[in-house]
């Protein structure tokens, strides 16, 4: 119990150092001179979140996709801390608007979006056509911030994208980010839930989180996105199941987050069946850390 509290202390620790510019200092070997940097350095040691080497060098004891880029690890971080502090306050529902947790998540996206740019899209024989020969559109469902939509249309030129959501204050900040960004006017924004998209034939890419969707929005919304992509398109669909090999707390706190977030926990074998349901013909999965992927593609 005492040791599961002292958890809030360390992420707390872990999310300072890294906003204040500690966590880069001990990324490039530089020595901490503050008190509180060296304190908070000192409780991630006890924690094995750090370890020092022979020369007495910082380092981290893990890989973690946050830990090479402060500012996302902060963002995650507080982010963190502030869902466990509505929780606690049994206030879940407010961070739907809450600024900082769509900032955050749209921080996080950014590392998704590299993931998916450069790891899952070559993989996809159609969709990956049309995106190199920079004539692709693609959807964005629950876009946030834009993050997604805005690293594909960046990485592959020439594509499009309409960003779907239901949240007013995610699409304003979509709205305000996307105005200072070079491909900001080739995204289109929507106030619309996918269960409503009407669109056919129309796409060469969908992306669609399941943890944030909630399972009758999931289900009408699949068949939706089928019929909105073009004939042997993708849609890529991230899914709240962890990956085997993992720890039971591990586990345990996925299954947790996603209920929170609203789409629950989900097998992929599940998600699978959901997939071939909404009429998708090939069904493909990559497992992962926290969520694993399932790609499937529109007959
Ligand atoms: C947190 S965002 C994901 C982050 C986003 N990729 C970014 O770049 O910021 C997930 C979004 O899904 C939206 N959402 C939930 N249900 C939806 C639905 N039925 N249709 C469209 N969007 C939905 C939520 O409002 C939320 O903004």
């Amino acid at each position: 119990m005492i040791e599961s509290l002292r958890q809030v202390q360390v992420v707390g620790a872990l999310a300072r150092l890294a906003r204040t510019g500690g966590w880069a200092d001990i990324l490039e070997g530089r020595p901490l001179t503050d008190e509180l940097d060296v304190a908070d350095a000192r409780l991630l040691v006890a924690a094995q979140v750090l370890r020092e080497s022979a020369g007495g060098r910082l380092e981290p004891v893990d890989l973690h996709p946050w830990y090479d880029d402060p500012q996302i690890l902060a963002a995650n971080l507080v982010a963190e801390l502030r869902r466990a502090l509505h929780h606690g306050h049994d206030e879940d529902r407010l961070t739907a608007t809450d600024p900082d947790q769509i900032l955050a998540m749209g921080v996080a996206s950014r590392s998704v979006a590299a993931i998916l740019a450069e790891g899952v899209l070559p993989m996809l024989p159609v969709t990956r056509d049309r995106l190199d020969e920079g004539r692709a559109r693609f959807l964005d469902v629950g876009v946030g911030t834009g993050a997604i939509a805005q690293t594909i249309c960046e990485t592959f030129p020439g594509t499009s994208a309409v960003g779907l959501d239901v949240s007013f204050e995610a699409l304003s900040m979509a709205k305000e980010h996307l105005a200072e960004s070079p491909v900001g006017h080739l995204i289109e924004l929507r106030q619309q839930s996918v269960v409503d998209l009407v669109d056919e034939d129309a796409y060469d890419l969908a992306w669609m989180p399941q943890i944030f969707l909630s399972r009758a929005d999931l289900e009408v919304g699949l068949g939706r996105v089928r019929r909105a992509l073009r004939p042997g398109c993708w849609l890529v669909m991230p899914v709240a199941a962890s990956a085997d090999g993992c720890t039971p707390l591990e586990a345990a706190a996925l299954e947790h987050d996603a209920v929170l977030r609203g789409g629950g926990p989900m097998s992929v074998l599940c998600a699978a069946e959901l997939l071939r349901e909404a009429g998708f013909a090939r069904v493909r999965d990559m497992p992962g850390v926290s969520q694993s992927l399932v790609m499937a593609q529109a007959a």
